[in-house]
């Protein structure tokens, strides 16, 4: 066992402050990295201020993390120490359920464990997160990162990357079809450069006018503006599908007049109830509304690389560990170009 600093919340209303854990001892199938980079989803700020109502304290979050590994369990053959690692959104899961079985833990019926506010064997009862020096990890779920891709620019691959790569494969985006993302944040952004990478004709769909110059840049072909409704009604019945990343439930019959027929809009954003949905955008188009979490650990690594091979990593702002309440303040107004990563080096 090592104790471990780390940053948390200890109640949904206090700011995130130093605060010291254990980690487990390194057993046979488990690999122990010294934390470099832990990337900043919102998931983290939604975690932090309990705003699922699921959140255990003290809570540290992070499933972003990029690091190197530090010890080896007497089983794990696989890796190195010092090699470049990574560690997404889950460390656990049942490995025996038929979503397991298909490689998509995300999905085990069991219920995976979190990286972070999960029940565990772990010291403490839960799982801490990516916000900390050190983890310790079973080998399944710990991924290996491509030489040349930036270390600090891949930590939001682990969330971000393959939350939104998970679904534009699932629903085959490729060269010839248009897609659009709608909010230009974290997610959003690797949704634009992935969705570019793969060939489809890509749309910036976002409320800040401002960011429009930034998603060409990031690989759009075109943007528009959601709250421009004459732009709106202009691309009406364009899209063979849709990303949605907008973190707070909405109105998501909005945009449904945006899909072809038999187009798809996946939510992968706000969990949890929103405002009605009209069917009749669905009937009149056989439209379909689906959802997406994250991906499954073989897809996490085909993810990272696929981005090696065309140099994509995350467009970040690296800042210190203390810096993280600002962060958060910054990212609910969203103000971020497009993620902030947390150089662990400065938590001391
Ligand atoms: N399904 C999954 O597996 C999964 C994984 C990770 C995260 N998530 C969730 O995905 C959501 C997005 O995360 P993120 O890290 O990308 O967040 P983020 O960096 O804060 O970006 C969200 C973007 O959504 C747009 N937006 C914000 N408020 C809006 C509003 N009221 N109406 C319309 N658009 C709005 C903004 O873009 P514009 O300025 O361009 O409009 C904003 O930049 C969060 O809820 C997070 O919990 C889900
Ligand atoms: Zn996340
Ligand atoms: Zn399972």
């Amino acid at each position: 066992m090592s104790s471990t600093p780390s940053f948390a919340a200890q109640s949904p209303t206090s700011p995130l402050a130093p605060h010291q854990i254990t980690r487990r001892a390194v057993g046979p199938n488990d690999v122990q990295i010294e934390i470099e980079f832990c990337g900043v989803c919102h998931t983290d700020i939604h975690q932090s201020r309990n705003d699922w109502g699921a959140t255990n304290y003290p809570v540290v979050p992070g499933h972003e993390i990029v690091g190197k590994v530090s010890a080896l369990g007497l089983e794990v053959g696989n890796l190195q120490i010092g090699q470049r690692v990574a560690v997404g959104c889950f460390v656990d899961s049942c490995h025996v359920c038929s979503s397991c079985k298909a490689d998509m833990e995300q999905y085990c019926l069991q219920g995976f464990t979190a990286s972070y506010n999960s029940p565990s064997k772990d010291p403490g009862g839960f799982t801490y997160g990516g916000y900390s020096k050190r983890i310790v990890v079973d080998k399944h779920f710990v991924l290996t990162v491509p030489d040349g891709l930036d270390p600090a620019g891949a930590a939001p691959l682990l969330c971000a990357g393959i939350t939104t790569y998970s679904p534009l494969r699932h629903w085959g985006v490729k060269a010839g079809m248009t897609v659009g993302i709608i909010g230009l944040g974290g997610l959003g952004h690797m949704g634009v450069k992935l969705s570019h990478a793969m060939g489809a004709k890509t749309v910036m769909i976002t409320t800040s006018k401002n960011k429009a110059s930034d998603a060409m840049k990031l690989g759009a072909d075109n943007v528009l503006i959601s709250t421009d409704s004459d732009a709106m009604q202009a691309m009406a019945n364009q899209f063979d599908f849709l990303l949605n990343t907008i973190p707070v439930p909405h109105d998501y019959n909005q945009y449904m007049g945006l899909l072809k027929v038999d187009g798809t809009m996946c939510i992968v954003g706000s969990v949890g109830p929103t405002a009605e949905l009209d069917s009749g955008p669905l009937i009149f188009g056989r439209r379909s509304v689906a959802g997406s979490l994250v991906g499954g650990i073989k897809e996490t690594q085909e993810m990272l690389d696929f981005c090696a091979k065309h140099h994509i990593v995350s467009d970040i702002e690296l800042i210190k560990m203390e810096d993280i309440n600002h962060a958060y303040e910054r990212m609910l107004k969203s103000d971020v170009k497009y993620r902030f990563v947390i150089d662990m080096n400065s938590l001391s």
